[in-house]
């Protein structure tokens, strides 16, 4: 702070004038954090345009409650396939059939999403349509957000701020005076990812598997980041060579064409394509962005809104590269070509390591995804730049995303049963460290399961210390094609329905990590089952009993 700035007053921030009169109420619905990170965001902004503005968790209020509110920003992402986050699962269902009246009440909602998925942004419709059924005005327009959202928020934000108008509150503007703070030189995050160098890069699985499981180490020293078990890590891929030329070759471009992008100097296409643009994922919506270059009728039909189910099956095993083969454009040009790209995003692993076992590092657990597709290799783009770029010396763009909504529990004494097979092994390497660096009393649990016993037992050798040492009480193993019958996590769970119960009883933790299409939806069956079962409940009594796990945060997923 030099010289010439008045000293601060003490608590950090002047607030001048009284209150405002017409405050603003910030909702949010978070599955990962960035509903949430955006809601504070804006509140923090609200209070410096001088706003009296809050922000409440959509999973915190009840339906009546809007009806109090005067100004509404709402903030809400969507999950997997069309579905509202977990924690407000129960309100979205509530509020979408409620008769509350809300005359009076201005509301502008920012919908966060995925054009990746069919149902894009779904549930920030559904409030936005029903706060608008139920009375309510619209002061500003619905903003959709892809997962590159900085851009559309802020039109949002600004939207939303011009519509409740300054002059409205009253309220003097508040000054953070945090901002004037000695700040680090230079701060590594989402919009400025720090190269780490790779430690590390092992294949856990034994010569002969199916699967290309990577353990990769990072060096974080110096990067000023830091992260709880439980976290994840993201990583920002780069678009292997062979991709990027398949693709050139099929746009008949030569890469050395000059292309500009939103809010970026000029580069060439190879490079845009390379390290900048989403070049392989094929959306509907890349589609039909496609469809307005080729204007082919074929594949008008296709990206058509009946034919969305048909759509889903055509793309299957398909990338953007089919459609430049499949529907060629005469005389494409690079800008229009990179103009219907979306950027490249960030790919989000569960960190596999304490870093109080690991100082100045952080490991991850990753599946290379490799597969072929309509007589084509096709790989995943962030796995497979793990594990074919990631050698030991190169370098990684990464940042933590904290997850708040996956930790230990505080109390180090409550019991934890985790279920983690495959990939979903890695935040739980991390819990089982972290128990074991914390000298935790109570007992810590875990199912895995994979493939086969003699490949695929990924980290065999660190759980068996950790069960010499204590750090891990018991582990039960699922090897699904060692036998001819399939035996997955949750038969070995059921076969120990009776322990469970009696730990969840004793106030144990629970918690799931890995595929959430099936494993985790079988997974919850098998609780729910062992519940009734061992609690003596009716299906409806164990179904109540596992969602007072939830509320009580003692059921926690991180599944993709
Ligand atoms: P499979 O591939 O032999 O069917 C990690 O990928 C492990 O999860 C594998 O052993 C895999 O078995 C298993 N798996 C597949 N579907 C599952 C399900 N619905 N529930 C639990 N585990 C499953």
């Amino acid at each position: 702070l030099s010289g010439f700035l008045a000293a601060p007053a003490a608590g950090g921030s002047v607030a001048a004038a009284p209150a405002a009169s017409k405050p603003l109420t910030i909702l949010y619905g978070t599955e990962s954090g960035n509903s949430e990170s955006l809601a504070d965001k804006t509140v923090k902004e609200a209070k410096k345009k001088g706003f009296k503005a809050v922000m409440k968790n959509l999973a915190d209020i009840s339906v009546k409650d809007i009806a109090k509110f005067e100004h509404i920003g709402l903030i809400v992402s969507t999950w997997g396939d069309g579905e509202p986050p977990e924690a407000i699962e129960s309100f979205h269902k509530e509020f979408m059939t409620a008769g509350v009246n809300l005359k009076g009440v201005k509301f502008s909602v920012c919908a966060l999403g995925d054009t990746s998925y069919d149902k894009f942004c779904q549930t920030g419709k559904d409030f936005d349509v029903q706060l608008e059924k139920l009375g309510a005005e619209r002061v500003a327009e619905r903003v959709d957000c892809d997962v590159d959202f900085d851009e559309a928020y802020a039109t949002w934000k600004d939207a939303l701020f011009a519509a409740l108008g300054s002059a409205e509150t009253g309220a003097a503007p508040q000054i953070d005076l945090a901002a004037f703070g000695a700040a680090p030189a230079v701060e590594y995050g989402r919009k400025n990812p720090f190269p780490a160098e790779v430690i590390e890069n092992l294949v856990l699985n034994g010569e002969g598997s199916a699967k290309e499981t990577i353990h990769l180490e990072l060096d974080l020293e110096g990067s000023g980041l830091d992260y709880e078990a439980g976290d994840a890590l993201a990583v920002v891929p780069v678009n292997a060579a062979d991709v990027v030329e398949a693709f050139l070759a099929a746009s008949g471009l030569t890469g050395s064409e000059q292309v500009e992008l939103k809010g970026e100097d000029k580069c060439d296409l190879k490079e845009a394509l390379t390290y900048k643009l989403d070049i392989t994922g094929l959306s509907r919506a890349v589609a039909k962005k496609y469809f307005e270059l080729c204007k082919s009728d074929e594949l008008g039909t296709l990206v058509s809104d009946e034919k969305k189910a048909e759509f889903k099956d055509w793309a299957w095993g398909r990338e953007i590269v089919d459609l430049l083969e499949l529907f060629p454009v005469q005389k494409l040009s690079a800008q229009a070509l990179v103009s219907i790209l979306r950027k490249l995003p960030p790919r989000l692993y569960s960190i596999a390591s304490s870093p109080k076992a690991h100082p100045g590092e952080v490991h991850l657990t990753v599946a290379a995804v490799r597969y072929e597709g309509h007589g084509k290799q096709r790989k995943g783009v962030a796995s497979t730049y793990i594990a074919d770029e990631a050698k030991t010396g190169e370098k990684v763009q990464v940042y933590v995303h904290k997850n708040k909504n996956f930790r230990l529990p505080e109390d180090t004494n409550k019991p934890v049963i985790m279920v983690g097979p495959g990939t979903g092994i890695a935040p739980f390497r991390a819990f089982i460290e972290e128990r074991g660096e914390t000298e935790a009393k109570g007992e810590t649990w875990l199912f895995f399961g994979d493939q086969r016993y003699t490949y695929d037992f990924l980290y065999q050798l660190e759980l068996q210390d950790h069960l010499k040492s204590g750090a891990l009480s018991k582990l039960d193993v699922a090897f699904s094609r060692d036998q001819p019958e399939k035996v997955y996590v949750q038969d070995k769970m059921l076969a120990q329905g009776e322990e469970i119960y009696k730990w969840l009883e004793a106030g144990a933790y629970f918690y799931v990590c890995g595929d959430a299409e099936r494993m985790a939806k079988d997974v919850n069956q098998a609780l729910i089952d062992i519940v009734a079962q061992h609690g003596g409940k009716s299906a409806d009594d164990a179904a109540a009993y596992i969602e007072s796990l939830k509320k009580e945060k003692r059921y926690q997923r991180d599944v993709y």
